[in-house]
């Protein structure tokens, strides 16, 4: 497996509109998309984007509050109620390939590989397999070519 470019990086929140506040008014960001619900993902999710690079979309901030009570998230943020950083996303252009990779050095895929807040197939890797990382890996979008 060949590592892709770092797609993004996903913040947990406890409320979207404060954190899109935050990345306004702080931070500078004048390119934020409007938010959405990822119920089967158990999240609602909206992207701060980063200025282009050499013709590259930049790396996004992925923020992520929960959708319900069952959402994934809810334990993160028990742990860290003003939420903070939860996993990092890196793009490979096989997904299947990558997997398997993973998966053949024994590290604990957590789920099926299943489409994500990009459109694309999207696995999350365990983070105490990952230097402590829960760790998104993500075929590249084939727009992005
Ligand atoms: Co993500």
């Amino acid at each position: 497996m060949k590592l892709g470019r770092l797609n993004h990086i996903g913040v947990a929140t406890p409320s979207i509109e404060d954190s899109i506040t935050y990345y306004r008014k702080v931070m500078g960001a004048n390119d934020i998309t409007e938010p959405f619900d990822l119920p089967e993902q158990g999240v609602k999710v909206c992207f701060v984007n980063t200025p282009t690079e050499n013709g590259m979309n930049g790396t996004q901030i992925e923020l992520i509050e929960p959708f319900d009570d069952a959402s994934p998230i809810n334990g993160f943020l028990a742990k860290n109620p003003a939420g903070g950083q939860h996993h990092v996303c890196y793009e490979v252009e096989d997904i299947a390939e990558a997997r398997k990779w993973f998966e053949d050095m024994g590290k604990r895929i957590l789920g099926p590989t299943r489409i994500g807040a990009h459109g694309t197939p999207i696995f999350f890797v365990h983070p105490k397999d990952m230097m402590g990382q829960l760790t998104e890996i993500m075929e590249t979008p084939k727009e992005a070519h």
